[in-house]
């Protein structure tokens, strides 16, 4: 047996939620390259290189999120690295020495398959061939970990569910998170007008430097209502796109012209929805009223973009083609504000639960 000559981040148990998840639910454990006998024929070796520390892999460790695992197993749904070793029946789309991106769909704990306890958070991974595809030119480590998970998302929200229209007005909560900013970039791709909002005047300004239009500081002397109002000429906008949930949905529905359309993407603002420790329900779920989306016409749309794909997987391919194309044009650059060690994975984690983060925050191995 090799010895272990790398780390890897294991959940230990579930925890009640993302902070206690954070402080105690973890351990960080030495890690032996994989043995290449032990692999399928199937498989790729990766040497990982940076992971991706997102939101739903904080309330995964807490047993909060609808997909869930049980622990023992490695955190990291998004990573990169290097192919270190490819097995017989892998074909030759990748082969030793590529820098590769993994699908987090098809290997680590988001995949449903025999690939879930490889995740990124970890020295070495293991995925099957056709989760393994060349990192598009131009995007380095860190930003190809920050791709496929905030990309495909916006795509669905905006492009599958939304069918934002150029000249379009979209307003944009949480617009400085990974799936806020990924929203904000493919909304000028497709020639919309962005209203972005969030709590910090400082990142508020880097969301604006990224592309939106305008911004809205939260809790400021005017309404964010009143301020939206003033933007779209009294009519209100056209699309919202909804990754915060609470008091902002209800505010949110009093600022849309009739007929908009509503995307419920996530709830950062309240992510104490569903019970801890895997237990399931969801006891403080947010509710919408039902009185303002009928008078106004609302197409209210839930965006799950990975279970979509469960229910219809033909909506995958296309999705991901676009934003690996669009990647490889140099049109997506996913911004990485936080980078880490691996053994400072707690940190990395503080950073994302506390809202420090703009864009994508790593691990490196
Ligand atoms: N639909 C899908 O398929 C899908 C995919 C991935 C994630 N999600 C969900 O979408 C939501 C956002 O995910 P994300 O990855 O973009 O998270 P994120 O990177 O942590 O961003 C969330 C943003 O929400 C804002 N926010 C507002 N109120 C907040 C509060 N009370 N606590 C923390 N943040 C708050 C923050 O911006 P400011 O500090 O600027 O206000 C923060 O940047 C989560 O609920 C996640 O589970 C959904």
């Amino acid at each position: 047996m090799t010895a272990p000559s790398g780390l890897r981040v294991v959940v230990r148990e579930l925890a009640e939620s993302p902070a206690e998840a954070i402080e105690r639910g973890f351990a960080l454990e030495p890690m032996a390259p994989p043995d290449p006998e032990a692999l399928g024929a199937d498989d790729v070796l990766i040497e990982i290189k940076s992971a991706s520390v997102g939101w739903v892999d904080l309330i995964m460790a807490s047993g909060q999120y609808q997909h869930l695992l049980k622990p023992p197993y490695t955190p990291g749904l998004e990573y990169v690295g290097v192919v270190r070793w490819v097995g017989a029946g892998a074909g030759d789309r990748v082969a030793i020495g590529d820098e590769v991106l993994v699908d987090g769909l098809l290997a680590g704990p988001r995949s449903l398959g025999a690939h879930q306890r490889w995740g990124g958070w970890a020295s070495y991974g293991v995925a099957p061939a056709a989760a393994v595809h060349r990192i598009p030119v131009g995007l380095s480590f860190d930003q190809a970990c920050n791709l496929l998970g905030s990309y495909e998302t916006a795509y669905h929200a905006l492009i599958a569910r939304g069918r934002v229209q150029a000249g379009e007005t979209v307003l944009i909560h949480g617009a400085s998170g990974a799936t806020g900013l990924a929203a904000v970039h493919l909304c000028k791709l497709l020639g919309a007008r962005v209203i972005a909002t969030g709590r910090s005047k400082a990142k508020l300004d880097a969301v604006a430097a990224e592309g939106a239009d305008h911004v809205i500081a939260l809790g400021g002397e005017i309404s964010m209502r009143d301020q939206v109002k003033a933007l779209t000429g009294g009519k209100g906008v056209d699309v919202v796109h909804d990754g915060v949930g609470g008091d902002i949905s209800l505010e949110s529905l009093r600022c849309v012209r009739f007929g908009a359309r509503y995307l419920i993407v996530g709830w950062a603002a309240t992510p104490t929805v569903a019970h801890g420790k895997g237990q399931r329900g969801a006891p403080n779920a947010n509710v919408l009223p039902t009185n303002l989306i009928m008078m106004k016409g609302l197409d209210v749309l839930g965006c799950p973009a990975a279970i979509s794909v469960v229910h219809d997987p033909s909506i995958r391919a296309p999705r991901f083609a676009q934003v690996m194309q669009w990647a490889a044009e140099g049109k997506i650059r996913p911004r990485v504000s936080h980078v880490f060690g691996l053994a400072e994975y707690a940190e990395a984690m503080r950073a994302r639960w506390h809202g420090d983060v703009i864009g994508g925050c790593v691990v490196r191995p």
